[in-house]
C-alpha cells in the first residue's frame, strides 16, 4: 500500500471516526434505451445520447412506483443488508426533489411502508425529516447525520430518492432516470470515514426550479451546466482551504489538492458531465504548476476558452487524471440515468461495483444543487469495506425490462392504468383516496 493511503487508514483508525458504513440501491424494473426507437422517435442521432450525453438506458418507475416506495425499497435492503432493528436506527434522513406531500415528511409514509413488515410501532423511537435543496440535500442529511451519530449509539439513515423527469420532447427528456440510494451513517464505519472538511458555495439562480403544482422541472441547460462547474470549483476551491487549513491535507513543492485526491466522485446529471466537472478542477488545479508548461505543448496557448477547454479534456496529462480518478464513477450512472441527490453516491456504487476501492485512498465528493449550490466533502476508505455483502447492483440493472417509447410516454404523462410488471415483494402505492392521503403496502 503506498505510503500516504498507509498513514491515511492508520490516521483514521487511531481516532473515533463516523461516515458510511454501508450502502443499498434501488432502481425501478423498467427502462428504455436511449438508441434505437426512442432516439429515432425524437430525431436525434443515437450517438449523442450514448457518446454526447453519456446515457445509455433510463431507468423508469412503474405505476405503482414514487419517490416514497423506491425510498422504502432501498431502505429496507439496507436494513436487511445488516440485519439492523428498527429500534437500532435513530434518525432518517430523506434527500428529495420529488416530494409526495406539500407537508407531510415522506420518511413518515417511509416508516408507515416499513411497519407492514416489522409491525406497527417499530419505528417510535425514530425522528424523521424531509430535506430539499435540489440535488445536493442527501450530502447535506449525510453531513447532518455525521455530526448527530458521532455522538449516538444507534445509528441514522440518509437516503436519496427522486425521479428526474422533464417535458417530453425537451432537451432534459433524454437524461431522466429514477432511483434511490440509502446510506448508513454511524460511528466507526466499515466504507468511508468521513474527514470532516466541507466546503461550500451557495448563490441564487434560475438555472433549474419546480414551481409548485408542476411535474416536470424548468430548466435552462446550458446555463445550469455553467452554474454547475461554476458552484463546484468555488466549493472544491473552499474545500482546498479548509483541508489544508485543517491539516488533512499538506502540499509538498509542485503539489496541488487533487493530487491527494484517489477519486473524484461528482454529482452525475449525466455523465458527460463529470468530464466537464473535472476539467473545470483540473486546470483550476494545475495552471500554475510545472505540469502546466507539458498541458500547453499539448493544448497550444490560452486563447479562447470554449476551444481551449476542448483541447484541454483531450490532452493526456487529463485523460490520465480523469481515467484514474473518474471515469469509472459513471459506470451505473449510464445505466440508469440522472437519479438526482442519489447520483453522487451511485458514483460509489459504481466503484464498489468495479471493485476499484482500496484501503486508505481518499475519496472527494463534490455535490452540486441547482438553484444553486455546491458541497465538497472528503472520506477515507476503510478496511472493513470488504467485507461488506456484494451491492449486486449491475446484476440487477441485467434484469431490468425493456419497455416501448409508448409505454414510456404513458407512464410519463400518468396515463398508465396498470402496471406493466405486477409488483411482487416490494412496495406499492395502493391509492390516492379523496383527502389526497396515500395508501402503501407491500405487495409479498
Ligand atoms: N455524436 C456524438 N456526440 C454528439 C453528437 C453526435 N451526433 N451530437 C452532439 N454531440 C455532443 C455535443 O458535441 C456535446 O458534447 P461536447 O460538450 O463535448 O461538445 C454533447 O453531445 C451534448 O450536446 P449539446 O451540447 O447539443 O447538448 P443538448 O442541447 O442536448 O443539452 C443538456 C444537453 C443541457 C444537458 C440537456 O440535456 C439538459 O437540459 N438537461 C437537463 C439539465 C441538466 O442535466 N443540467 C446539468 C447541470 S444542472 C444539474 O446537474 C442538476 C440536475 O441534476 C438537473
Amino acid at each position: 500500500m503506498p505510503i500516504l493511503r498507509q498513514e491515511n487508514a492508520q490516521h483514521a483508525e487511531s481516532c473515533t471516526t463516523v461516515g458510511i458504513d454501508d450502502i443499498s440501491v434501488y432502481i425501478p424494473r423498467l427502462f428504455v434505451p436511449t438508441a434505437g426507437e426512442f432516439a429515432s422517435s425524437r430525431g436525434i442521432d443515437p450517438l449523442k445520447l450514448t457518446q454526447g450525453i453519456g446515457i445509455e438506458r433510463m431507468a423508469i418507475p412503474d405505476a405503482h412506483e414514487d419517490a416514497a416506495t423506491m425510498a422504502a425499497m432501498s431502505l429496507l435492503d439496507l436494513m436487511r443488508r445488516n440485519d439492523l432493528a428498527p429500534d437500532q436506527i435513530g434518525r432518517i434522513y430523506i434527500g428529495t426533489e420529488s416530494a409526495v406531500d406539500e407537508a407531510k415528511a415522506m420518511g413518515t409514509y417511509v416508516i408507515g411502508m416499513l411497519e407492514d413488515i416489522y409491525g406497527e410501532g417499530a419505528f417510535r423511537e425514530c425522528s424523521t425529516v424531509e430535506m430539499k435543496s435540489a440535488c445536493i440535500a442527501t450530502a447535506m442529511a449525510l453531513e447532518s447525520l455525521s455530526y448527530w451519530a458521532s455522538a449516538e449509539d444507534r445509528v441514522g439513515i440518509a437516503i436519496a430518492s427522486d425521479i428526474a423527469r422533464y417535458p417530453l420532447r425537451s432537451p432534459g427528456e433524454y437524461t431522466q432516470g429514477a432511483g434511490s440510494v440509502a446510506l448508513l451513517v454511524k460511528r466507526s464505519p466499515r466504507l468511508i470515514a468521513l474527514e470532516q472538511v466541507y466546503g461550500s458555495y451557495t448563490r441564487d439562480e434560475n438555472d433549474f426550479f419546480r414551481p409548485i403544482g408542476c411535474s416536470t422541472a424548468v430548466v435552462d441547460g446550458k446555463h445550469s451546466n455553467q452554474c454547475y462547474l461554476d458552484a463546484v470549483r468555488e466549493a472544491f476551491l473552499s474545500y482546498s482551504r479548509a483541508a489544508q487549513r485543517r491539516g488533512i491535507i499538506e502540499l509538498e513543492e509542485g503539489e496541488c489538492v487533487s493530487d491527494q485526491i484517489d477519486w473524484l466522485l461528482f454529482h452525475i446529471p449525466y455523465p458527460r458531465m463529470v468530464e466537464y466537472a473535472s476539467a473545470e478542477i483540473l486546470r483550476e488545479e494545475w495552471r500554475g504548476l510545472p505540469r502546466w508548461r507539458r498541458v500547453l505543448e499539448e493544448t497550444g496557448p490560452e486563447a479562447e476558452e470554449r476551444e481551449f477547454v476542448r483541447r484541454f479534456s483531450r490532452s493526456r496529462p487529463f485523460l490520465e487524471a480523469f481515467g484514474s480518478k473518474v471515469r469509472e464513477t459513471a459506470l451505473i450512472s449510464r445505466q440508469v440515468g440522472n437519479i438526482y441527490t442519489g447520483s453522487i453516491f451511485l458514483g460509489l456504487a459504481s466503484l464498489i461495483e468495479a471493485h476499484r476501492l482500496s484501503p486508505g485512498e481518499r475519496l472527494c465528493f463534490a455535490a452540486y444543487g441547482s438553484g444553486c449550490s455546491a458541497l465538497v466533502f472528503s472520506g477515507i476508505v476503510q478496511r472493513e469495506g470488504k467485507t461488506l455483502l456484494p451491492l449486486g447492483v449491475l446484476e440487477r440493472l441485467g434484469m431490468r425490462r425493456m419497455i416501448s417509447v409508448e409505454e414510456y410516454e404513458r407512464l410519463h404523462e400518468g396515463r398508465a392504468e396498470k402496471s406493466i410488471i405486477d409488483p411482487c415483494q416490494e412496495f406499492a402505492l395502493e391509492g390516492i383516496d379523496g383527502k389526497g392521503y396515500r395508501h402503501y403496502c407491500y405487495v409479498g
